[in-house]
């Protein structure tokens, strides 16, 4: 989009004659007003590029005039001309939307100048325009999120319901399920497209750092504080910002979150100025919130903030339907990801996907795919090809095998010691059992005690005291 066609506003009649004279000469269309009403009633008729208004006009002013063109035709750029070299009116003009100014008498190489800098400006604002249009056609929903299953029906329809407003959206679902895609998604087909999304992870942030992190803090706020530091809040001001694994955020911490977001207001740590801030908050968990609300571990009214429109996102058994697509999706990024040859997978693997349980839902699907597509040096994939999903299902599928492998192993491994001095047999091998499995599922759940418990049917208490008996050490969030 170049400036083609220029409305020149100005009661002067000679400096309407030498404009004129100048734009035409460049090739351009001018359309020329004596007056505001006149410049009024020409930009209803038809769209300017560019508008050059003259401050000061019998009837309407040219900063009156300039707040109704900004109102009414913000693709129109526009140029002041003032009379007066003062600072008040060059101030205004720019505070209320002008592009450039000019001060009369101006010297027409200044006027050049200023169009060539506007041609590239509406140049680029094109092209941004393209870019945001191709990013939305890219992630618009069911597109680069993937799934035409009746529960992802579901999600769509409530995005495309809340993603134009400015709705706080808590998102849920286990590990894996596309929370931060979701998110993504969210801020993409808002309005806030163009401003930042920023995504802060509690989980993974320590707790001293969390609060500066959000907030920022000022220089010399605490030892360490050599420079003044922006926050996740700041940066993220016109856009949308991210609070992933909201559950893990200490209880203070929530308090003055939940301060933040009725007062749209933040201050830096260390600071006493106090900041607007414009943001869209999108928050996310994989814990259940309403139980930690239950346990005292998360604020209720924070919930109920935050909870405005909740979105549960189904875990891939859920939507055991979507399978085939997922998997030619992934075949096809890891075909350009890794820039290997087109890999497909045949039926059986396909039925093997569709039984398997998916504890690490569509993120799990992906790394197996991705990595089998590495490895295998077959065009067409099989079961063998992943094996990491044949051995769940020997255990499932086959009860006694583990139960073999065990026999086994306790057979040598009793062959060699001297039964008549033991006293606490049967406990030792059952630790040494437990042990691993607890570890295991710790692992798998990134140190979440409660999802530990629940995925081992067994009681919180108990699986506490076993950590503690068992001298399990918990590392959460690794
Ligand atoms: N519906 C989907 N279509 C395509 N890709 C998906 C979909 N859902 C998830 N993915 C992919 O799976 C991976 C995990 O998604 P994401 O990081 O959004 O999950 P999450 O719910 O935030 O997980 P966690 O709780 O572990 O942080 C990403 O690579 C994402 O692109
Ligand atoms: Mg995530």
């Amino acid at each position: 989009m170049a400036i083609q066609r220029i409305l020149v506003a100005d009661d002067d009649e000679s400096i309407r004659w030498v404009l004129s004279k100048a734009l035409k000469k460049q090739g351009l269309n001018v359309d020329l007003a004596e007056n505001g009403s006149q410049a009024r009633n020409l930009a209803r008729k038809r769209r300017y590029d560019l508008a050059i208004l003259d401050i000061k006009m019998p009837g309407v002013h040219g900063l009156d005039l300039l707040k109704q063109f900004r109102a009414d035709y913000p693709d129109t750029l526009i140029i002041i001309m003032t009379a007066e070299a003062t600072m008040e009116h060059a101030v205004s003009a720019m505070k209320n939307g002008a592009y450039d100014y000019l001060t009369k008498p101006f010297d027409l190489t200044a006027l050049d100048a200023i169009i060539l800098k506007a041609e590239k400006a509406a140049e680029l604002s094109g092209r941004i325009d393209h870019l945001k249009e191709e990013l939305q056609e890219h992630y618009s929903f069911g597109r680069s999120i993937i799934g035409n299953s009746q529960p992802m029906q579901e999600i769509y329809k409530i995005l495309g319901r809340v993603a134009g407003s400015d709705v706080t959206i808590l998102v849920t679902g286990e590990s894996g399920t596309g929370k931060e895609l979701i998110a993504r998604a969210i801020h993409i087909n808002s309005q806030r497209l163009g401003s930042p999304f920023i995504a802060l992870n509690c989980a993974a942030i320590p707790r001293e750092l969390l609060e500066t992190e959000l907030f920022g803090h000022e220089r010399g706020a605490f030892t360490g504080a050599t420079e003044r530091k922006t926050g996740k809040f700041e940066q993220a001001d016109g856009g949308t910002l991210f609070l992933d694994e909201i559950g893990d955020m200490p209880l203070e911490l929530q308090a003055k979150l939940l301060r933040v977001l009725q007062e749209k207001e933040i201050t830096r740590t260390g600071g006493n100025q106090t900041l607007r801030v414009d943001v869209r908050i999108v928050a996310a968990s994989n814990q259940n919130l309403a139980s930690l609300v239950k346990e005292k571990r998360f604020r209720e009214d924070l919930y109920y903030r935050l909870n405005v429109v909740p979105i549960k996102l189904p875990s891939l058994r859920e939507r055991r339907d979507d399978i085939p697509v997922l998997t030619n999706f992934f075949l096809q990024k890891s075909k350009q990801d890794l820039d290997i040859e087109d890999k497909e997978c045949n039926a059986e693997t396909l039925d093997l996907f569709r039984s398997h349980g998916w504890p690490g839902n569509v993120r799990e699907l992906e790394n197996v795919i991705k990595r089998a597509a590495l490895l295998s040096p077959n065009q067409v994939l099989t079961p063998a090809d992943f094996p990491e999903l044949l051995g769940v299902e020997i255990i499932q599928r086959q009860g006694d095998s583990l139960e073999s492998l065990v026999a086994q192993k306790l057979e040598n491994s009793l062959a060699r010691i001297n039964l008549q001095e033991m006293n606490n047999l049967y406990e030792m091998v059952l630790h040494q059992v437990e042990r691993p499995l607890i570890n295991i599922v710790l692992k798998k759940t990134r140190g979440n005690q409660i999802k530990t418990a629940e995925i081992l049917g067994i009681n919180r208490n108990t699986l506490r005291k076993k950590i503690k008996t068992l001298e399990i050490e918990v590392n959460r969030g690794s």
